[in-house]
């Protein structure tokens, strides 16, 4: 999947792009399926909020997932990320994050990259983030929110945040927010399972706590530039990959291709 050159200029402009409808209902379908599977399990990969109990996130599912493993090879994922950072990509992160109805709780105002180059030196700002939607995700199940335009300041000052949440991050304190959302303002994009966001890994963002009765599980896949591969590998190797090999994206039908596999 080629991004065109608007779509490249808009990146560049506001640091993210919303693509719906990517995925369509049985590709979705063949991914939600795996997700309560994964979810049950008591590892070490699958994080869960300071309940002890609804899943935060699952890490490295790509890992030991066949669905999984396809979506972090699927030609509409890496193909975009590819052109944007100009060459091959390996996976860095691949995270499944519950955001479980009514105990999803906060991710507070950050860049990913801010943890990317502090905890595990990934050399520049090269690597972004592409998610797939595998709920819908509307103003009421805590979507992901951003700051257009926030990557362009580079990585700003961060406090390790070691108690709001059950998971450590580097955050931006409110003042740095206030300033920034005076000038970018906030969007929420919000759409059908399925669609896509792609986001650079400077891109200030956060995202409320679910109190719904609908939750909204997205897959984020972090892809890095195979030379701007980390340096330090202080996090567990399901956190922050050593697996520098380039992806060769799969076929356009691999998800499709499970269900004709099971069907036989
Ligand atoms: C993240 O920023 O890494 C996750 C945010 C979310 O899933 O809401
Ligand atoms: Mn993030």
């Amino acid at each position: 999947m080629k991004l065109n050159q608007q779509q490249i200029a808009d990146f560049e402009e506001r640091g993210y792009l919303f693509l719906p409808d990517v995925f369509d209902p049985t590709e979705v379908a063949v991914m939600r399926a795996e997700v309560p599977g994964i979810f049950a399990q008591e590892r070490d990969e699958v994080w869960r909020e300071k309940d002890g109990k609804a899943v935060r996130t699952a890490f490295a599912a790509h890992t030991y997932n066949e669905a999984f493993r396809r979506l972090a090879a699927h030609p509409r994922m890496v193909e975009p990320v590819m052109s944007l950072v100009d060459g091959p990509v390996y996976v860095h992160q691949f995270k499944i994050n519950g955001k479980e109805a009514f105990d999803g709780d906060v991710w507070q105002w950050h860049q990913d990259y801010g943890t990317w180059a502090r905890d595990d030196l990934m050399p520049e700002a090269r690597a972004m983030n592409i998610a797939v939607f595998l709920d819908d995700v509307s103003e009421f199940n805590g979507p992901l929110m951003f700051i257009p335009g926030s990557h362009k300041g580079g990585t700003l000052e961060a406090g390790h945040d070691l108690a709001t949440t059950s998971y450590p991050l580097w955050t931006l304190d409110k003042a740095t927010i206030t300033r920034l959302a005076e000038t970018g303002g906030i969007v929420a994009p919000k759409g059908p399972a399925g669609s896509l966001l792609v986001f650079h890994s400077n891109l200030v963002h956060a995202s409320p706590p679910n109190i719904s009765p609908w939750g909204r599980t997205i897959v984020y896949v972090s892809l890095c530039h195979v030379d701007n591969h980390i340096r330090q590998f202080k996090r567990p190797e399901w956190i922050a990959h050593r697996d520098f090999t380039p992806i060769e994206p799969l076929p356009d039908d691999c998800l499709r291709e499970l269900v004709a596999r099971a069907a036989e």
